[in-house]
């Protein structure tokens, strides 16, 4: 997580008793709470696990289990721009790990975490159906296909500001 980005981004306490208490009357209500949440923020913001579990009669440990069980949910507000690169068989043939180690390296940027400046996020994906293009990627929703190095270079400087 990107301690830059935990301030109070987006959240808004009312907005999020609001949503939680439109979806809590629905059958196994968590997922579509903590999907209409991150909708509304972009994230899960951590002051909405004792509201959902309040809500629901859980735990906080079990919504918050819910929330890192599954990858799709972010703990943090995520960058302008998002790289979501696929680690998925075809792609890691590819070459996909020496990529992210580049990353990692050269950019100091992990998979799931943001830049320092708020510019890219960084996630993994598995699998985009675009494994004949691989190591496959996408970059906004716009897809990149063949990603290499150079490319890997010229993503971050323009949208998170480092040089390889
Ligand atoms: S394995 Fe990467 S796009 Fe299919």
């Amino acid at each position: 997580m990107d301690a830059g980005n935990e301030a109070n981004i987006g959240f808004d306490e009312v907005r999020a008793r609001a949503i939680i208490a439109k979806h809590a009357v629905l059958q196994g209500a968590t997922l579509p709470i903590l999907h209409a949440l991150q909708h509304e923020f972009g994230y899960i913001d951590r002051r909405a696990t004792p509201l959902i579990a309040d809500a629901l009669n859980l735990s906080r440990a079990e919504v918050h289990g819910t929330v890192s069980f599954y990858h799709d949910f972010k703990s943090a507000p995520g960058g302008k721009h998002t790289l979501k690169i696929c680690r998925a068989e075809a792609c890691q043939s590819m070459g996909v790990d020496k990529l992210v180690e580049r990353l990692e390296l050269m950019h100091r940027l992990k998979v799931g975490e943001t830049s320092p400046d708020g510019g890219l996020t960084i996630e993994a994906v598995y699998c985009l159906g675009n494994c004949a293009l691989s190591p496959a990627a996408l970059l906004d929703g716009e897809p990149v296909g063949r990603l290499d190095s150079a490319a890997i270079d010229d993503i971050v400087t323009r949208h998170a500001g480092a040089r390889a």
